[in-house]
């Protein structure tokens, strides 16, 4: 009997250790094989991007930040932007992709709102292969290819959001977009779980255009010109009045088609910018460019904002082309001054 019990015991530590011995085989080849393809795969995402971190990841609390530095006089888009993008990036099952229509005069900040946003979303910022920025000028300047643009700008959008579904894509100029092929990006903003087999429930679409600034300027200034602080406007003081002109323009249908079926999630409106702020984009540029030390001397400072022109004619409350020719005009005036050799160094160590 007990040696029974012995052959069972001898019997049972050998199984036990033939499974040991096999289960710890096969994890060794299955964590080599892991490694191996979890290698493979930071390999291939490193020499290429890849659609997913750290080549892709919205960061809110960087984004917010870089707003809120880097883009002076518009609260609104500080405040619908952010959240927005932080409240589409973090929904499971967003019913269709982000798509934020952004309204103003040039110069003030539309581009450079969707530059941040990218640089906020993609290690590569503009330069992600996950990106598309279309500028309707360039990209489908003759009227007479059509047909062919529209093919062309479908396969665009399908293969890049293939690639990934966090696809950004921006519209440049989209008041200057044929009609045509503003209705043919219309399905990609659509509740739709598929086009040709592609999801873009995840993308974000950004119409960029000048259409409506007039409207935002008259509603600014007329805040101005009451005395109350710009901060106080609030997004529906516009959005209804981007809404109706965007039915009411010439040629506006396929836009009014895509407002009629609330396919656009916010109109953002950029208003015109102040001299102030343009002050402070000159400020942030000598930042820039290594000149901290000229930010605070107002005749320099006075002297670019001077070379700027400002509307309307009786009170020059608002800079023209808002802060976009400001690193020219900064580059222009610091070429003037003359170089001072450490003057003041000097004077610190007599
Ligand atoms: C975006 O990132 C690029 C590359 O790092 C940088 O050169 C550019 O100034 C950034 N743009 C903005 C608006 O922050
Ligand atoms: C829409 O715009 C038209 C003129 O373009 C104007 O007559 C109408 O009152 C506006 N409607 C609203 C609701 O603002």
């Amino acid at each position: 009997m007990r040696t029974y019990y012995v052959i069972l015991l001898f019997f049972q530590l050998w199984t036990a250790n033939a499974e040991l011995i096999s289960l710890l085989t096969g994890t060794a080849v299955a964590l080599s094989a892991g490694a191996f393809w979890g290698f493979r795969d930071r390999l291939r995402c490193h020499l290429y991007e890849c659609c997913h971190e750290p080549d892709v990841g919205f960061n809110h609390h960087s984004l917010d930040a870089d707003i809120a530095n880097m883009l002076f006089g518009q609260h609104l888009v500080k405040d619908v932007v952010v959240n927005a993008i932080k409240a589409h990036w973090h929904n499971e099952n967003p019913k269709k992709p982000l798509v934020l229509s952004f309204h103003g005069y040039t110069g003030s900040g539309k581009n450079y709102v969707a530059e941040i946003i990218a640089n906020n979303t993609f290690k590569q910022g503009l330069r992600s292969n996950f990106i598309q920025h279309i500028v309707a000028t360039n990209d489908f300047p003759d009227k007479n290819k059509i047909e062919e643009y529209k093919t062309e700008l479908r396969n665009r959008i399908l293969t890049t959001a293939q690639k990934c579904h966090r696809s950004i894509f921006i519209f440049d100029e989209t008041d200057k977009l044929p009609e045509q092929l503003l209705g043919a990006i219309k399905p990609f903003l659509d509740y739709y779980s598929k086009i040709s087999g592609v999801d873009f429930r995840r993308s974000i679409f950004i119409l960029l255009s000048n259409k409506g600034g007039g409207k935002i300027a008259e509603i600014t200034l007329k805040q101005y010109e009451n005395g109350y602080p710009r901060e106080q406007l609030r997004l529906e003081s516009f959005e209804r009045d981007l809404m109706n002109f965007s039915f009411n323009e010439k040629g506006g249908l396929q836009m009014s088609e895509l407002i009629s079926n609330h396919l656009i999630d916010h109109f953002i409106p950029f208003l015109p910018l102040q001299r102030e702020h343009v002050k402070s984009c000159v400020g942030a540029y000598l930042r820039k460019r290594g000149r901290a030390d000229l930010v605070s001397n107002v005749e320099f400072v006075e002297k670019v904002l001077n070379s700027l022109q400002y509307f309307p004619e009786s009170s020059k409350a608002f800079s023209s082309s808002g802060c976009k020719r400001v690193d020219a005009k900064t580059d222009l005036e610091l070429a003037k001054i003359r170089p001072l050799i450490h003057s003041s160094q000097f004077d610190d160590e007599l």
